[in-house]
């Protein structure tokens, strides 16, 4: 804003007002009135600092892309920069930290907040925090870490996670499965219901909030065998950012009594740590058959570990961040408990592929392999009538066995017509479709 015009701005002001006395001045503050009034107060340099601090962001964003700094879910720094020395040497300064537990807090809220801790098999002290910790961070039952530093006393120094199981942290999926929703074919409508569940409520919670309604807790996925459900929840977790815990229903049937319910719990503990998470438990017959009567053939160890399931289930927030996924090809099995609206709202039938999901399913596996150009994909989807997905592969790999045999460099038509009489005519006798189809 130039010095001058401000001036002459004024001056007109001046002079307008002793003009006309008697009528107050309304005049409509014109384009200059309106960037006086959006420079005031302010100071001379604010321009120049904004444009110099979206430059250092710039600069720095770059820097770190250069270096390769990227967030990381754990937090560490690339193995490049750990100072392992430095490590050592202030861990030998260190004293050892001992786990203890928070039983009570004393006067919570105010100054002179005390805290009941017990040492395991040691004793109980009432103790105070140490320098580093706030008394925020410090909730009952939680355990913490000690140390005796302060002129012998107890001192509480870091708020420690809740202890789980090493065996069921193992069952996080780090690294995202390699399969997306384009490798699996036909299937979209219920690819659709499944993302309508467990995506929305993860990535939009405000809808269900404004129609008042709980997202459903979990889902179940059934078929027979060989349509693609593993091979779908493998997508979902690819495809989302929540963390994915993955665990085969026959993992939780433990030696010892009471063993798989508390891995149960454990599991669903951890999820809940977790900004969000999908629990998906494969094979849930295993430990979901019903309960029988008295006939005393039913196993009551494997039916207490469902019936945790079933009681965790129940126990957590629907809007809250955990969604469960349950996959099975025996779903007349299930223990009615289990399947009850409210804790598997949704039941996802995963059927046989249709004419077009069969040739989508022949495209996805011939992609990878060497192939002559003009195959009919159609045609040998016609061909093979009431298939599942996973014979449709078995087709493809047998083709490819053809192939190897005659010494050819690429598949032709006539290799997977060949299969397809061995695979699905010849091998008819062990599809396990037919049962299943007896069973539902
Ligand atoms: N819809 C599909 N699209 C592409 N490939 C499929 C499809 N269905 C099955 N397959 C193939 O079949 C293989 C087996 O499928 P998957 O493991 O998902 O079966 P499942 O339904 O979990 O069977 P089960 O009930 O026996 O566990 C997959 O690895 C995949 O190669
Ligand atoms: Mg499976």
């Amino acid at each position: 804003m130039p010095q001058d015009s401000l001036d002459s701005q004024m001056a007109n002001k001046q002079g307008t007002a002793v003009e006309d006395e008697d009528e107050p001045a309304t005049q409509a503050l014109d384009e200059d009135d309106v960037i006086i009034m959006r420079t005031y107060g302010v100071g001379p340099y604010v321009e120049p600092i904004k444009v110099a601090e979206k430059e250092a962001k710039e600069y720095i964003s770059k820097i770190n892309k250069l270096i390769g700094v990227k967030e990381s879910d754990t937090g560490l720094a690339p193995p490049s920069q750990w100072d392992l020395e430095g490590d050592k040497q202030m861990m030998k300064q260190e004293q050892a930290l001992q786990v203890a537990r928070v039983t009570k807090i004393i006067d919570p809220g105010t100054d002179d907040t005390k805290y009941v801790i017990k040492i395991r098999e040691f004793a109980k002290f009432v103790v105070g925090l140490g320098e580093k910790v706030s008394a925020t961070d410090i909730e009952e039952s939680m355990r913490v870490g000690v140390d005796t530093s302060h002129g012998g006393k107890y001192r509480i120094q870091i708020p420690l996670p809740p202890k789980i199981d090493p065996s069921v942290t193992m069952m996080t999926v780090e690294e995202k499965p390699d399969v997306t929703y384009n490798d699996v074919g036909g299937a979209k409508e219920q690819l659709e219901r499944l993302r309508e569940v467990v995506e929305m409520p993860l990535l939009q919670p405000e809808r269900f909030v404004a129609l008042g309604i709980d997202p459903p807790k979990g889902v179940l996925l059934y078929g027979p065998p060989g349509t693609g459900k593993t091979l779908t929840a493998r997508a979902v977790a690819n495809r989302t950012d929540a963390c994915f815990i993955c665990v085969i229903g026959s993992e939780l049937v433990q030696r010892y009594v009471g063993e798989g319910a508390r891995m149960v719990r454990e599991l669903f503990q951890l999820a809940r740590t977790k900004k969000a998470c999908i629990l998906f438990i494969d094979e849930v017959d295993a430990i979901g058959g019903s309960r029988g009567g008295d006939e005393g053939n039913s196993d009551s160890e494997v039916q207490r570990t469902m019936l945790e399931i079933v009681n965790q289930l129940d126990g957590f927030d629907s809007r809250g961040n955990v969604k469960v996924l349950m996959a099975t090809n025996r779903p007349d099995t299930l223990d009615p408990a289990l399947l009850r609206p409210g804790r598997l709202d949704r039941k996802i039938e995963f059927g046989l592929p249709d004419l077009e999901g069969r040739t989508h399913i022949f495209k996805i596996h011939a992609k990878t392999m060497a192939i002559d150009r003009d195959v009919r994909f159609e045609l040998l989807a016609r061909l093979c009538p009431n298939t599942t997905g996973a014979e449709c592969r078995s087709v493809c790999t047998e083709a490819g066995m053809y192939a190897i045999r005659a010494r050819r460099k690429s598949i032709s038509e006539k290799d997977l017509i060949d299969a397809i009489n061995k695979v699905i005519k010849g091998y008819s006798k062990f599809s396990s479709t037919p049962k299943y189809m007896v069973y539902n």
